[in-house]
This record gives C-alpha cells, sequence and structure tokens, in this order.
C-alpha cells in the first residue's frame, strides 16, 4: 500500500472526523494491515485498513471484539467507532491511543533497570487482563484450543501460512493438558501493547481476542525475550499468575501461532 492518503476514508467516516487536517504512519506498520493515524477538526483517529479476505474477516472481528470491550469490560484499548466495508477493503476507525509498541519502546530504554520495569509493567497488564470477567455471553466450556486446531486446519488449506501438515498433525495428537480458560489478548506479542510515559498501558490489535487459553498469551509475550533470564523473571514478577514450560511454549509459539 503506498503512503497518500486514501479519499475513501473520507467518504466513510467524514462525519464522525470531520476536516482531516494531517496523516502519518506508525513506524513499523503490521503484517495484515495499513495503519493510518488522522489529525482532524474532531481529534485523532485511527484508521486500519485491510485487503486481502482473510485480513478483513479478521478486522471485522477486531471491530466486533473493540466494541464489546468497551461495553462490558474497563481494559484499556482503544475506543471504537466505526466498520464499514467496500468491494475492495475493510476499514477500521478507532481512537488513537498515546504511546509506542513496547518493541520500540524496550529499544529507546537507557537503562536495564527502566528495561526491567517495563517488562514487570508487561506482565502486570496482562495479569490483569487474565484475571478480568469475561464478558457472559464470551464464557463456554468448549475448548478454545480445539477451535484453534480446526481454525488452523481451514488456513492451511485456504492460505498461505508458515505452518505445515505434520507440524499441524502433530499439534492435534500431544494437546498439553487443559487449562481454565481466561479472557485473552490471542497475539500478545510486544508490538501489539503501547508504552507511554514509562508505562505499559493499552493493548491493541485485538483480532485473535477470546475466551480462551492463557499459555497462548504468555508465550507470545515471551517470545523475544525468553532467552535473557533477567528480562523473564522482570516479566513473571509482574505476572505473578503462572510460568510456562518449555514444552507449553513450543506448542503454542512454534506451533499453534504458524498458522494465524
Ligand atoms: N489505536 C492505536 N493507537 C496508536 N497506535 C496504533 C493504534 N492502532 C495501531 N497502532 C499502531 O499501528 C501499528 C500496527 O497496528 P496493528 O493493529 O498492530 O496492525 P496489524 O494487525 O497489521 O499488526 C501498531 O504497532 C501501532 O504502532
Ligand atoms: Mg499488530
Amino acid at each position: 500500500m503506498n503512503k497518500s492518503f486514501n479519499p475513501v476514508i473520507l467518504e466513510q467516516f467524514g462525519a464522525i472526523i470531520g476536516k482531516v487536517h494531517s496523516f502519518s504512519f506508525p513506524k513499523r506498520q503490521g503484517a495484515t494491515s495499513e495503519v493510518i493515524f488522522l489529525h482532524t477538526d474532531n481529534g485523532q483517529f485511527v484508521c486500519k485498513v485491510a485487503q486481502t479476505s482473510l485480513y478483513r474477516e479478521w478486522l471485522l472481528e477486531e471491530a466486533r471484539i473493540m466494541k464489546h470491550w468497551n461495553e462490558e469490560t474497563n481494559l484499556p484499548i482503544p475506543t471504537f467507532y466505526q466498520f464499514v466495508e467496500n468491494n475492495d477493503e475493510s476499514y477500521l476507525l478507532m481512537s488513537l491511543e498515546n504511546g509506542i509498541p513496547l518493541r520500540e519502546a524496550l529499544l529507546k530504554v537507557e537503562s536495564d533497570k527502566e528495561r526491567y520495569d517495563l517488562l514487570e509493567c508487561f506482565g502486570a497488564l496482562l495479569k490483569q487482563l487474565h484475571e478480568t470477567k469475561p464478558p457472559t455471553s464470551w464464557v463456554t466450556k468448549e475448548s478454545w484450543l480445539d477451535e484453534q486446531l480446526e481454525k488452523a486446519t481451514y488456513n492451511l488449506q485456504n492460505y498461505d501460512v508458515d505452518g505445515d501438515q505434520p507440524l499441524l498433525d502433530n499439534l492435534k495428537r500431544h494437546k498439553p493438558v487443559p487449562f481454565e480458560q481466561t479472557l485473552i489478548h490471542g497475539d500478545c506479542t510486544i508490538d501489539n501493547i503501547l508504552v507511554s510515559n514509562g508505562r505499559v498501558r493499552t493493548f491493541i490489535d485485538l483480532a485473535g481476542s477470546a475466551f480462551g487459553d492463557p499459555r497462548y498469551d504468555i508465550a507470545l509475550a515471551i517470545r523475544s525475550i525468553r532467552n535473557n533470564e533477567k528480562m523473564l523473571n522482570a516479566f513473571y514478577k509482574g505476572y505473578g499468575l503462572r510460568t510456562i514450560t518449555k514444552e507449553e511454549f513450543d506448542y503454542f509459539d512454534g506451533g499453534l501461532y504458524e498458522f494465524f
């Protein structure tokens, strides 16, 4: 996608955002969308645009989840405004939240202490999420993991994913022991958490959120820090609920995540 302003955004969202003064982009785009920051008469907004059918489905899901969490939880996430689509693209309009992704913040810190503080704060925020009462309609006895394995099968057959059939067969044969399900983020990497004023504050990129297995979030949260014992300890100090084993980490990070 190019770095010009897409006029469709004004047509679709003009009534909410008013006149656009300028627009800008995040330092690093995600893998599934183009994000545009809009500076307008009515404040600052984010428009997230998706083009391929799988990513458009995920964006719709993200819109639904964001609306639901805004209404039913106190979790720190952007405010949902509107979702629209045309033949070519889907658009999600939400609030622009303060901050930069945790990955960027970790590169900017000037001392180990600041680094460990950020990771402890990340752990504490994830704990808050896993302890949040899920919206009643989300609570189910169905296994999130089984549902994910079905989605993984579908994704493998229909889309270009990193995982392959032998890996999927292995994941189906060797499921970890069942675990109490909680509200989860579902793509809890350090790219999808925003930091401002030295605090890890806001969850973004919510399409995978569900009532699911919290070990998936832990695995993705620690994937870039697990080889650094002090950083890992700082994360777990904030998280405090449990640790995951190497087998569990491998099942979720190098395993299930390869199909999404
Ligand atoms: N509401 C928001 N407020 C501030 N920055 C955001 C917001 N939404 C997205 N971003 C920025 O855009 C980047 C990509 O957004 P993200 O939702 O993670 O897209 P993708 O699904 O493609 O990974 C984020 O890493 C962040 O820098
Ligand atoms: Mg992202």
